[in-house]
């Protein structure tokens, strides 16, 4: 069976990644910040590692743990979303959450691919899917607030690209995926879709990709976003 690797697995689109993933029969290894803290994922039978993705020593222990072992699909989904809309707003925005947001969402997904490559290079036709937004679309911006976010997913766009250019001619296809906007505790309440579709879509795109996906940017209906 195949191998899945997930980052942020305790809870939203990462648990249910892992749960139909499990489901499929696929091996998982789910990490979270804090595996005594997830009992759904837990409760899902995946191979759970503790992975905080801010924390590189933290990510090169686990990737000496994992070492030799074959990873098909990596899933850079961990995230953070702080000063939500109007809370950043132009003149009041501190720098220091803003710096968090960047840690996180941009330089991670970057060290995550460093630190699994190996493992990624030993599958037939690896895959490394980044969960970016439309939220960091520039071709797409045209409200204001929520800067903080948007600059994050905008600059883990140019990673997806960037690692697309290094590692497409290693044979690894590299994408970033929008999820839509998804019921999950980022999401809110009056999202439009759930955890189950946005998933189901994401999984289909994933298991259909070829190298000529490597370095787009698709939504989870397959539609192209604009960089
Ligand atoms: N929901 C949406 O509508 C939507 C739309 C576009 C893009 N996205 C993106 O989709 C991804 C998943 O979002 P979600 O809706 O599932 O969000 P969520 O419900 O807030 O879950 C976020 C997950 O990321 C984990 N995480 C945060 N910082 C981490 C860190 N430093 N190390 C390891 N794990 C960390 C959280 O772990 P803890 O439980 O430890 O906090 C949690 O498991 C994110 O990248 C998000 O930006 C979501």
């Amino acid at each position: 069976m195949p191998t899945v690797f997930i980052t942020g697995a305790s809870r939203g689109l990462g648990l249910e990644f892992v749960r139909q993933y499990k489901a499929d029969g696929w091996d998982v290894i789910a990490t979270c910040r804090d595996p005594e803290r997830a009992p759904d994922l837990n409760a899902t039978g995946a191979e759970v590692f503790p992975l905080d993705v801010t924390d590189d020593a933290a990510l090169a222990s686990l990737g000496r743990t994992l070492a030799g072992r074959t990873i098909d699909v990596l899933i850079n989904n961990a995230g953070i979303y702080p000063l939500k809309g109007s809370q950043g707003s132009f003149g009041d925005i501190p720098a220091d959450p803003w710096m968090d947001c960047l840690r996180t969402n941009v330089v991670a997904p970057w060290k995550v691919a460093e630190t699994f490559v190996g493992n990624l290079e030993k599958a037939d036709r690896p895959v490394l899917a980044t969960i970016s937004s439309k939220m960091g679309s520039i071709g797409d911006a045209a409200s204001p607030g929520s800067v903080v976010y948007r600059s994050s997913k905008a600059g883990a766009n140019m990673v997806v690209k960037g690692l697309a250019i290094e590692l497409g001619p290693r044979g690894i296809i590299c994408i970033a995926f929008h999820p839509g906007w998804v019921k999950t505790d980022m999401g809110g309440p009056h999202a439009l879709i759930t955890p189950e579709q946005s998933i189901t879509g994401l999984r289909g795109l994933i298991a259909a990709a070829t190298p000529a996906d490597n370095g787009r940017f698709l939504a989870y209906d397959g539609q192209e976003v604009p960089w």
